[in-house]
């Protein structure tokens, strides 16, 4: 390892947001699941908030039908933006959705074959350059940030990075999962991964958590994968084909991370950051306190 050698920046971030949201029916049938808000944020906006403070400035979004919502989001308000202002109502909050112009690219996943799939979809936009992925169902809270935790990692070992956190052995059968090799801190190296084992075949409960910074390579690898676990293009199994090639590292996030593509963990997610928010905590956990009492 040689923490002297320049390395390509992260500039680019693939966000697969095709999924029809079918957990969340009836709220996502015409709205996007990524526009679900967690307080008054939608999933989409703390994803892209992560990637920038991550120093990514280029948002690839795969999308599908319906999904339009999500590029209107970063988009100029001009309707509302010229209402506020003449009211003498500040714009600050709307900044973040504010995209420079050519920072947001879509391209369209037209079927649903796989992550491995959406991924591939962004090929031509992604080019020649190292790149991060984003699920935005992943929740990701840490200062820094998830994926600035693994582009300072990225400067030091390159290659291809994934966060991980351990979960109950029970629980392996529904995640990708880490043949784990030497640690270092928060590094581990990556010595194998399969998507979705049975509880008894997983070589660990250490998870990938949805975040990924890849060498453009994984396209090609893409290019010719086979169906996986649930006859899906698994970004994983293309992933594990790179191990031995390329540095396959994991970063364990030092944060805290929310399942918000289950309703329970949506509801935990909405009311940790509540209780966080200076302006409404304490309003919060009274009422917490008092639902718990009923
Ligand atoms: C995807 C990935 C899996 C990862 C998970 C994290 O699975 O394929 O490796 O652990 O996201 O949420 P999905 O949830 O799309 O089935």
């Amino acid at each position: 390892m040689n923490s002297s050698t320049t390395r390509k920046p992260i500039r680019k971030a693939v966000f697969p947001v095709a999924g029809m949201g079918t957990r969340f029916l009836p709220a996502t049938k015409a709205i996007p699941k990524e526009m679900l808000p967690i307080i008054d944020r939608p999933l989409i906006q703390y994803a892209v908030d992560e990637a920038r403070e991550a120093g990514i400035e280029q948002m690839i979004f795969v999308t599908g039908r319906g999904k339009t919502a999500i590029v209107e989001h970063f988009d100029i308000a001009f309707e509302l933006e010229t209402t506020m202002s003449e009211r003498g109502k500040a714009l600050d909050i709307l900044e973040p959705t504010r995209a420079v112009p050519g920072d947001i690219i879509t391209v369209r996943q037209q079927v649903p074959l796989g992550l491995g799939h959406a991924i591939w979809c962004a090929r031509a936009i992604v080019g020649d350059d190292p790149f991060a992925i984003f699920l935005p169902d992943e929740l990701m809270i840490g200062s820094p940030g998830c994926m600035k935790q693994m582009v300072d990692a990225y400067q030091e070992v390159g290659g291809n990075l994934i966060s991980v956190l351990e979960v109950p052995q029970a629980e392996v059968s529904s995640y990708g999962v880490i043949d784990p090799g030497e640690s270092r801190g928060a590094l581990t190296e990556v010595k194998g991964l399969v998507e979705k084992p049975p509880v008894d075949q997983a070589p660990s409960n250490k998870i990938i958590s949805g975040r990924y910074i890849l060498q453009p390579e994984v396209m090609r690898t893409l290019e010719n994968q086979g169906k996986g676990a649930g006859g899906e293009i698994q970004l994983t199994d293309a992933m594990a084909r790179m191990i031995g090639s390329q540095p396959f590292h994991a970063v364990t996030f030092d944060g805290r991370r929310y399942d918000c593509g289950s309703k329970v963990g949506f509801v935990e997610a909405t009311l940790a950051l509540a209780l966080e928010r200076e302006d409404m905590s304490a309003d919060v956990r009274a009422m917490a306190e008092r639902l718990l009492k009923a």
